[in-house]
């Protein structure tokens, strides 16, 4: 096959039909989100938003106010980038009348024909999906992280960098999994939990509930989300 020389390449650009996209949030995982936007083929970053933003201008584009996005009122095409799972879920209140969730997809990732995900979620770089996964609404599957088949991911859940869920297990609503943190499989993980880094879950955790270490033991109930800089 001969090569397509740059100018050919750069008329396929113009062909494909990107959509835009307004990235909410301008930290670091922001940054990462719009990196896979840009390499999705499907999606093509516009603008950023904040709540209250102290930048006019982030990764090139205008950054605009929360309040700025709801008064034009129009099915703006938003992902919400924002590490902390709580947060996601208090931004996706205040704007699902009247915005429009894309799923992420890095072009890295592999990801099951079967899979079956929720607006608004990130599959991220190298991130691995098998077979009859079910994953809800804005969920990070982050770098690297794998999620073994049958597994259930409720809504606001995030597989930091390098996690692995093996196969039948259950993330209830807001869980964190701290990178590199396996759990073991047919576990089930209560809504709002967070597993710390490296851990290795052997057991089903409860809601609300801290476990860290291998195997991992309770530390705390009511976990503050610091896992975010
Ligand atoms: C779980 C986590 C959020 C807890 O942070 P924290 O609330 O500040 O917790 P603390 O540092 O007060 O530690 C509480 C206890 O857990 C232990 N602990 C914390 N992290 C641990 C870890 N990764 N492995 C083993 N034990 C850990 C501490 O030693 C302490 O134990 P002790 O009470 O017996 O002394 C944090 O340790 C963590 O793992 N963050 C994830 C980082 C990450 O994956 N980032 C990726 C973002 S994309």
């Amino acid at each position: 096959m001969v090569p397509l020389e740059s100018d050919a390449l750069q008329c396929l650009d113009t062909l494909r039909m990107l959509n835009d996209v307004m990235i909410f949030g301008c930290g670091g995982h922001a940054k990462v989100v719009a990196d896979a936007v840009a390499l999705s083929r499907h999606w093509k970053v516009v603008s950023f938003c904040e709540s209250a933003p102290v930048l006019n201008v982030f990764l090139g584009q205008p950054v605009y106010a929360l309040q700025e996005v709801l008064d034009l009122n129009s099915k703006t095409k938003i992902c919400i980038a924002v590490g902390e799972n709580s947060v996601r879920q208090t931004i996706a209140g205040q704007l699902d009348a009247s915005v429009e969730y894309p799923v992420i997809q890095h072009p890295n990732s592999i990801v099951s024909g079967s899979l079956e995900v929720g607006a608004g979620s990130v599959i991220l770089a190298n991130a691995a999906i098998n077979a009859s996964v079910k994953i809800g609404r804005h969920v990070i599957v982050n770098t690297g992280a794998i999620l073994e088949h049958d597994c259930i991911v409720h809504d606001y859940a995030t597989l930091a960098p390098g996690s692995i869920v093996c196969g039948g297990c259950t993330l209830g609503e807001g869980v964190f999994l701290g990178a590199g943190a396996i759990v073991q499989q047919g576990i089930s993980i209560g809504a709002w939990s967070v597993v710390a880094a490296g851990s290795v879950v052997t057991r089903d955790v409860p809601s609300n509930t801290m476990v860290a270490g291998a195997p991992a033991e309770f530390k705390r109930m009511n976990p503050k989300e610091r896992h975010v800089y």
